[in-house]
């Protein structure tokens, strides 16, 4: 299996190099706070160990879709400032991702020495992939590092276009995703469970289809269990659901399974309220008996129950998706489920996508699974089995 070249892999001499780390320090902001730090924080043993070998960092990275044009409010100063303090330094924000200043301040780069480049997206070329703006943000700089996996799957100028032009290597969180995800993909210990939770079939076709394919077993929970089961001719009253094409896609879905030998489980009870509101009226239901005009807002403890069963006997379990709307507290139990089980779990435990990360972080159960994704879309697609552009555009072993 080729793999894309890391840090630590021989061939470059770090010392005396000025290093253009392209990072995805896209994290959520309040009010200019960052409100989620782990993103930042996976970035910090990149460039540690950069700069411990003698290097000379400018990092950069995306934050939000400021559309090509400079929005104060998405500059990537609370990132810095936040960097700063994970790595006990100041961390000098530039003005600017290209032009004369930088290309300098690059070029004097000194051994230990780590500035901040601002938003890439603040120019419109960024995202075109714009091979002048790639030479432009090349420019002073001796070598490249792609450790930003979270945006691996956007062909865009700093992703893609530099390294190209620079000597690229990719730092040691994108290797160690790639390393995860690529596992499941190619080499997983069976038994293997993925529990699939979000609202959409629709949005999820290419990866459920993917699972299927590699899983002893999938357990559906989320709004799009009740897609299915709208699917197989349940009534499931105000619940979020898909109208005919996603029923069509999810009947699809349970037929693929049948073929593939794949047990595809749907919950037996939910826990329904009368209205999306944390004071709402509650009750547990079986699936086949969702009233008019109640929502299902979690899966019920029955169902988590032989979930967690079910992840407890795996080798291995990939996780997307929350089970219900765990960010209202009433609603919280089956995510929670899943994720103890999983952190439980002696086989390998690896969650994908925004929503479970930022679960399993809010349980404080990050340091109980083997991999917690900093990729979004990026992990998904990768788990549909499709390449990644930024890891493409890397040297990889032979
Ligand atoms: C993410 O948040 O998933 C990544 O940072 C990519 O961001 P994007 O979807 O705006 O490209």
């Amino acid at each position: 299996m080729t793999r894309p070249l890391g840090i630590d892999d021989p061939g470059v001499d770090w010392s005396g190099a000025r290093v253009l780390v392209r990072a995805d320090l896209n994290a959520p902001l309040d009010d200019g706070r960052v409100t989620d730090d782990a993103r930042i924080r996976a970035s910090v043993p990149t460039l540690e160990r950069l700069l411990a070998a003698g290097a000379g960092v400018a990092v950069c990275s995306h934050l939000g879709r400021p559309k090509g044009k400079p929005v104060e409010e998405l500059s990537l100063r609370p990132c810095a400032e936040k960097l700063g303090e994970l790595m006990g330094r100041t961390v000098e924000l530039l003005p600017d991702c290209v032009g004369d200043d930088v290309r300098a301040r690059a070029e004097a780069l000194r051994p230990g020495e780590l500035v901040m480049l601002e938003n890439l997206r603040f120019h419109p070329e960024e995202e075109a992939n714009d091979p002048a703006f790639a030479d432009r943000l090349a420019a002073g700089f001796t070598h490249y590092v792609n450790d930003a996996f979270g945006a691996a799957h956007r062909a865009h100028a700093s992703t893609e276009g530099v390294a190209r032009r620079l000597p690229a290597r990719a730092g040691l969180l994108l290797s160690r995703e790639v390393e995860v995800l690529e596992g499941l993909l190619t080499s997983p210990r069976h038994p293997f469970v993925a529990v699939l939770g979000g609202s959409k079939v629709s949005d999820k076709l290419p990866l459920i289809n993917s699972l299927l394919e590699r899983c002893d077993r999938v357990l559906i929970g989320g709004a799009m269990c009740f897609t299915f089961l709208a699917a197989q001719g349940e009534s499931v009253g105000a619940s979020l659901h898909e109208g005919p094409d996603g029923q069509a896609q999810a009947t699809e879905l349970m037929e693929t399974a049948v073929r593939l030998n794949c047990a595809l489980q749907l919950p037996v009870d939910v826990l329904v309220a009368d209205r999306f509101a944390a004071d709402a009226a509650l009750e547990v239901v079986p699936t086949d008996d969702i009233a008019d005009g109640w929502m299902g807002v979690d899966i019920g403890p029955r169902t988590s129950s032989s979930y967690r069963e079910a992840i407890m006997g795996a080798q291995t379990v990939f996780w997307n998706g929350p089970m219900g709307a765990f960010e209202i507290e009433p609603f919280v139990d089956g995510t929670r489920a899943v994720a103890e089980a999983m952190a439980a779990c002696f086989g390998s435990t690896v969650a994908g996508g925004g929503d479970s990360g930022a679960a399993v972080a809010q349980f404080g159960l990050v340091d109980d699974f083997t991999h917690v994704s900093t990729g979004g879309g990026a992990a998904l697609e990768m788990l549909e089995g499709r390449t990644l552009p930024g890891v493409a555009a890397l040297p990889s072993t032979s």
